[in-house]
């Protein structure tokens, strides 16, 4: 699996790592032991990121992941966990004394001295923005309780702004066939600041699996039942913001273009890894199969020049025009 370097941290995180929003099983039901088969299985394969958050399971992604890696002495995973979504999104919340109780309960539940790297959880535009933000995070830099930090964003503007902040070590942003705006600005200003980018959503929630149809029905407790127009939250994190039966058109248009023997997910996750600027691509695995075929598309030495060629043309017939106003 290709390692890269994570922004100035000294530090090196796998092409492919795994996202864990899905083991909190705040939708969907994934018993303990499954998901410890799942980072067991990812970290086997070379997989040396995990991206959490405090809110996943109210802390129950971070635990198990805790207790996982208690059990992997020697181990080089790097844990990226999030913070900000306990309180209500409003810039009063993220104050000093908040950034601690939450960065001191990620440790806890982790079970570490120092946070490898907390990235703000796509907060309103007003703290992406402001100074006193990156203030409070450099002063539990300098504390000890975190190593590093990043944000998690929405848009391309709220992501351009964070890399301009010389002590930013990432910026986490949606990036798929479907989501092609960051390719123009953001990916160019990270590589150029050394900012790291951890590409989130890169199956557009299990559409660009290729495996779903109109017919096709969720759990009344997954957010691509009842998140579809953003009624829980920013509605780009479920399908990436695509009205579901586009999405099932784009991807019987990219099916016809993959190259020989390879599956509609592994070439959408090795395209987004080889963009220039991303450095790790996050995908959700619910399985061991899954997070064994996704770590696989790290090592994968395809041609995907005609797959690339594909995904600008769909996105620019298909999605462009509602895309890439939005986000
Ligand atoms: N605001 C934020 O910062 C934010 C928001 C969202 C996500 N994230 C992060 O990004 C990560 C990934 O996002 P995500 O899980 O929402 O979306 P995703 O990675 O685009 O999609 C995950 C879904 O794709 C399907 N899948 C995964 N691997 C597969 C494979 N090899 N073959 C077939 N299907 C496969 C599964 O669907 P089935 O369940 O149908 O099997 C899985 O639930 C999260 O875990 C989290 O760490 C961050």
């Amino acid at each position: 699996m290709q390692q890269r370097s994570l922004g100035s941290t000294g530090r090196s995180v796998s092409a492919i790592g795994l996202g864990t929003w899905q083991l909190g099983a705040d939708w969907g039901d994934v018993s303990e032991d499954d998901a410890r088969a799942v980072l067991e299985a990812s970290a086997d394969a070379g997989v040396t990121l995990f991206d959490t958050a405090d809110v996943y399971g109210d802390g129950r992604s971070e635990q198990i992941i805790g207790r996982f890696l208690a059990d992997r002495p020697g181990h080089e995973i790097t844990v990226a966990t999030k913070m900000g979504r306990r309180a209500a999104q409003e810039p009063a919340n993220y104050t000093p004394e908040n950034f601690r109780a939450w960065t001191d309960r990620s440790r806890r539940n982790l079970g570490v001295e120092t946070l490898d790297l907390v990235q703000l959880h796509c907060p309103p535009s007003e703290v992406i923005d402001a100074d006193v933000t990156y203030d409070a995070l450099d002063d539990l830099v300098a504390a000890g309780a975190i190593a590093a930090y990043g944000v998690s964003v929405e848009t391309v503007a709220q992501a351009l702004s964070a890399i301009a902040r010389p002590g930013l070590t990432n910026v986490q942003i949606i990036v798929n066939p479907f989501r092609l705006k960051p390719l123009d600005e953001v990916l160019p200003a990270a590589a150029e600041a050394n900012v790291a980018v951890f590409a989130r959503v890169p199956l557009a929630s299990g559409l660009l699996s290729g495996k779903y149809s109109s017919a096709t029905r969720f759990a009344d407790n997954d957010h691509r039942s009842y998140n579809r127009h953003g009624e829980a939250f920013d509605k780009g994190e479920t399908f990436s913001g695509v009205d579901y039966e586009t999405g099932l058109r784009a991807v019987d248009e990219l099916e016809t273009a993959l190259p020989d023997g390879v599956s509609l997910p592994a070439a959408t996750l090795a395209w987004i890894a080889s963009r220039p600027g991303v450095t790790s691509v996050i995908p959700g695995a619910r399985n061991v199969r899954q997070a064994v075929a996704n770590a696989a598309a790290g090592e994968m030495e395809v041609d995907l020049s005609g797959f690339d060629t594909a995904v600008h043309d769909v996105y620019d017939r298909l999605l462009k025009a509602d895309i890439h106003p939005q986000w």
